[in-house]
């Protein structure tokens, strides 16, 4: 949610930091700007939209200097006008600054600079920043110690960078809880909100703690401070991401590079975490304490969208393999509603970025109340992987299409694996129980190849939905979640009203919805509510709705059925949700493609969604 960089180097600044931008444009695409500084002097340029309407700006009106900042908003305060896009200055113009993040007291300060006479221009929470920082250094104080002043009255989370004409050759930052991350290469050094956005040039890096703040030097040295502005010392690693990993590679679109790449992500995750001869999953990065995992009562799942989603799954994962009582939870309520809870309740947190905002307060909140946290999380770097006690990596590699698809699938994988490793302490599974999940589990990645080589059937019927005002889908059991994941994706991508219900409930209310301009999809793979999805298919049929399924291989029964048949390769029902998630992946690319939409990022949303 909103992307920064910041760079100094040898390289034109600005086309350093319109790639970058491009690269963060998953973080919001509401508008774009740019603050360089050449010789003292701060040059300023903002575009409203996407970085390609800045990059056409900048050609009208260049910038030059190797010292700047830019950014990529997803608007919170303040319509996504130009005057609301960063970078925000000084009433001098003397400083810019990029903010990732929510000021919440920037109310109160706003009214009190306004007392002191500032006027301010955006309706931002930004735009307090560089007025504190200014009117701190009209009393006397050097920009180092006006920044440090500054952030002390910040309240929120927040990760800003910061250019100074008084100060030409430093970039100032600071971070409190959003990402922001120092990169240096040979020549050239960044700070940014994400690490796909600076390779190759970078090859190491420091995430930036919460608390820390400083600057960098034109010789790429960071001085980093903590609040009480005692001196920080740091230590870069290595960065392991390669270009190609953040690259479309002969793609249209990131969306459906990544949908093409689950085969390869679950094969490296099964090879990774499952040993088949002793029956065993590894989790290296697991908690050591297994005693305690063995006394465990309860498990609460939180996460939010799509991780939510394969929370649903995994709350019967939990129950039925390791047969321990799981609630789920979407973080934004777990949050609030004061949960209770007792020292075995262990809470798990499921996010592909680990950067969401609620996702987050709710690990502050479930160790407020000493519970321990485990995270799964697709960024071992990120916020909620050190905030959690432990972080499992979900090992999907860089995802960058806004719609989550491989990061999913992981998901799922890794919940399924963690509950049978536990059913493994539990003393719940017997050895040849395990090993015959994992043998079946094995066979993933062909199941997946197989279904992607018939992407073209899917395309087809993209055409036919193009049209189409709403959609419905329904799945039974564990494809309850995936009913609501194929919903969420394909509106969020082809802003085509959908809705996911649970089988059962579908007569409940629903049913009212379907005329014959409805297509409905329904996942019908064979399971124990094989026989009731059939019912809901007969229903839908009967009031002449489109009968879309999703069904087993040498299923003629329910082909024969539908208007729209997709097989999917036998497996066991456990697995059914990773294997039943690909064509509806692949419908909501394709239906969003064909309406003229962009599958890699859908109107007014962000991937990193780090506000609440
Ligand atoms: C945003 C993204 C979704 C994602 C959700 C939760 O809404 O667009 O794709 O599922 O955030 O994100 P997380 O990173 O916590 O999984």
């Amino acid at each position: 949610m909103c992307g920064i960089i910041a760079y100094i180097g040898s390289k034109s600044v600005e086309s350093v930091i319109l790639v970058c931008l491009t690269r963060l444009e998953y973080r919001g695409y509401d508008s774009a700007g740019i603050a360089v500084l050449n010789n003292g002097e701060l040059q300023v340029r903002k575009a409203v939209g996407k970085i390609k309407e800045l990059e056409m700006h900048l050609q009208a009106h260049p910038v030059t200097g190797n010292i700047g900042i830019g950014h990529t908003r997803w608007a919170t305060h303040g319509e996504a006008n130009q005057i609301n896009a960063h970078p925000h200055t000084d009433s001098q113009k003397n400083l810019a600054v990029a903010h990732n993040g929510i000021i919440e007291n920037y109310y109160e300060l706003r009214h009190e600079m306004l007392g002191k006479g500032y006027v301010f221009h955006s309706e931002t929470d930004t735009e307090v920043i560089p007025y504190l920082i200014e009117d701190k250094m009209k009393e006397g104080a050097s920009i180092e110690d006006a920044l440090h002043h500054s952030i002390s009255r910040l309240k929120g989370r927040y990760a800003f960078v910061l250019i100074s004409d008084r100060q030409d050759k430093k970039l100032f930052f600071a971070c409190d809880g959003s990402p922001l991350i120092y990169a240096k290469g040979e020549n050239d050094v960044f700070l940014s909100s994400d690490i796909p956005a600076v390779v190759p040039l970078a090859k190491e890096n420091y995430y930036i703690r919460s608390g820390e703040w400083g600057w960098i030097k034109d010789d790429g040295e960071l001085v980093l401070f903590d609040k009480k502005k005692s001196p920080k010392t740091y230590e870069t690693h290595q960065i392991k991401i390669e270009a190609k990993d953040t690259e479309k590679n002969n793609f249209p679109h990131f969306m459906l590079k990544e949908i093409f790449e689950q085969p390869k992500i679950i094969r490296s995750i099964i090879e990774k975490r499952i040993c088949l001869d002793e029956a065993k999953v590894l989790f290296p990065e697991k908690e050591s304490d297994n005693s305690y995992l063995g006394r465990l009562s309860r498990i609460v799942l939180i996460s939010a969208g799509t991780s939510w989603h394969a929370a649903l799954v995994g709350k019967h994962y939990l129950e039925n393999i390791a047969k321990i009582t799981t609630e789920v939870d979407i973080s934004s309520e777990f949050r609030y509603r004061n949960p209770i809870v007792s020292g075995d309740t262990k809470v798990l947190a499921i996010s592909q970025s680990g950067e969401t905002a609620d996702t987050l307060a709710s690990i502050y909140e479930a160790k407020a109340k000493f519970l321990r946290v485990i995270a799964f999380v697709n960024n071992t770097y990120s916020t909620i992987a050190r905030e959690a006690n432990a972080y499992v990596d979900l090992l999907a590699g860089p995802e960058i299409g806004v719609a989550s698809t491989k990061a999913y699938t992981a998901q799922v994988l890794h919940l399924i694996l963690y509950a049978s490793f536990l059913s493994e302490i539990r003393w719940v599974s017997k050895k040849e129980e395990r090993k015959k999940l994992y043998s079946e589990i094995k066979k993933l990645p062909e199941q997946i190849e197989e279904i992607l080589s018939q992407a073209d059937i899917i395309k087809q019927w993209a055409c036919d939905f193009k049209q189409s005002k709403d959609f419905v889908f329904l799945g039974r059991g564990l494809n309850h979640a995936t009913a609501l994941e194929g919903a969420l994706k394909l509106k969020e991508l082809s802003y085509i009203h959908a809705s996911g219900y649970a089988g059962g409930e579908f007569k409940h209310g629903p049913i009212a919805l379907i005329t014959d301009q409805v297509p409905v999809v329904c996942i019908a793979t064979k399971c124990e509510t094989y026989e009731k999805m059939l019912s809901n298919i007969e229903e839908v049929k009967a009031r002449k709705g489109k009968i879309i399924t999703i069904s087993s291989k040498g299923d003629e029964k329910t082909a024969k059925l539908a208007d729209y048949n997709f097989s999917i390769p036998e497996c066991i029902p456990l697995l059914s949700p990773i294997l039943n998630v690909i064509p509806l992946q692949l419908l909501s690319y394709y239906v969003s493609v064909e309406r003229g939409c962009q599958p890699d990022q859908p109107r007014n949303l962000a991937k990193s969604v780090t506000v609440e």
